[in-house]
């Protein structure tokens, strides 16, 4: 597995990559690895000859200077399951070189980003846009893997690769989750033991309303149900629990076409988000 740190040393593997004619598909995260980031790497070697992934602990999409400073930082643990799974190559850039002296541009993305995570999490996406257009440019993969427990995410991606015209295929990966039922997610080693317990509420809640709505409960009261329900499991915030429109993410107060329940809420000082399809 190459590892590889500045932008210069990318280029040149990007470059050997392309004479080898072989495909490339890119994994971004912004490692604290776990198997739902692995799957991603998994299914781009499915889908290409060479797998690269990238860890980068983006500033720029972090709306909450608390949050950023304690994101796990995990390199060495990162870099063996990186290997383990397959990937060929992995870039580490430095925030130098990805945000230069006098940085002053910023991607934003109007419409799907503006609901829920964006309301809740100012900023976020412009950043996450941001990163994501510099982070295809710079690796030019034919192929890039996002994971749909960010759902949100997932869509604003689609849609600033469509507007900007680049040409990589993105690809939405299913959730991976604990035998359990919670999503895995980097945020999760903050969880007590007692929280982690706890917080199993949120996929229960997302199942059962995603139930109640396929089998005709009125929206409305499935979705107040489900809140009440992490209420009395100790949740204490809940920013947003709602079914939305798969496509334009515009909330729905009845079912139509292809939907999602959405929802982010935080139980001991973590803040979590998770989905489901509903047919
Ligand atoms: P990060 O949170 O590290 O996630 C990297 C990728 O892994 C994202 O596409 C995310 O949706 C996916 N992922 C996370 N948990 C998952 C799970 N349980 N099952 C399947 N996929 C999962 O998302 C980011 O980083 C950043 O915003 C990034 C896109 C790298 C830009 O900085």
């Amino acid at each position: 597995m190459q590892i590889i740190r500045d932008f210069e040393a990318l280029a040149a593997a990007r470059k050997t990559l392309k004479q080898s004619g072989e495909s490339l598909a890119l994994v971004p995260t912004m490692g604290a690895l776990h198997a739902g980031h692995l799957a991603l790497a998994e299914e781009a070697g499915k889908r290409a000859g060479k797998v690269a992934a990238s860890i980068f602990v983006n500033p720029l999409q972090f709306n909450d200077p608390a949050d950023l400073e304690r994101y796990p930082r995990e390199e060495e643990a990162d870099l063996a399951k990186l290997e383990a799974a397959g990937v060929d190559l992995v870039w580490l850039p430095s925030a130098a070189d990805l945000y230069p002296q006098g940085f002053a541009t910023s991607i934003r993305v109007a419409g799907v980003s503006e609901r829920w995570e964006g309301e809740a999490r100012p900023g976020h996406f412009d950043g996450v846009a941001t990163i994501v257009a510099k982070l295809l440019i710079a690796v030019a993969p034919e192929i890039a893997l996002f994971g749909e427990k960010d759902f949100q995410q997932l869509a604003v991606i689609r849609r600033l690769v469509a507007d900007l015209g680049l040409a990589v295929e993105i690809v939405g990966v299913e959730t991976v989750r604990d035998g359990d039922g919670l999503a895995l997610s980097s945020r999760n080693a903050f969880l007590s033991a007692e929280d982690r317990q706890r917080a199993l509420a949120l996929p229960r809640a997302l199942q059962s309303a995603r139930n109640q709505i396929a089998s005709g409960e009125p929206v409305g009261r499935a979705l107040a149900a489900a809140k009440q329900s992490l209420v009395d499991a100790g949740f204490l915030k809940i920013d947003y629990f709602a079914l939305i429109d798969a496509a334009t993410l515009e909330p729905l107060s009845e079912p139509a076409g292809e939907m999602r329940l959405i929802a982010a809420a935080t139980i001991g000082g973590t803040r979590l988000i998770d989905n489901v399809a509903v047919k």
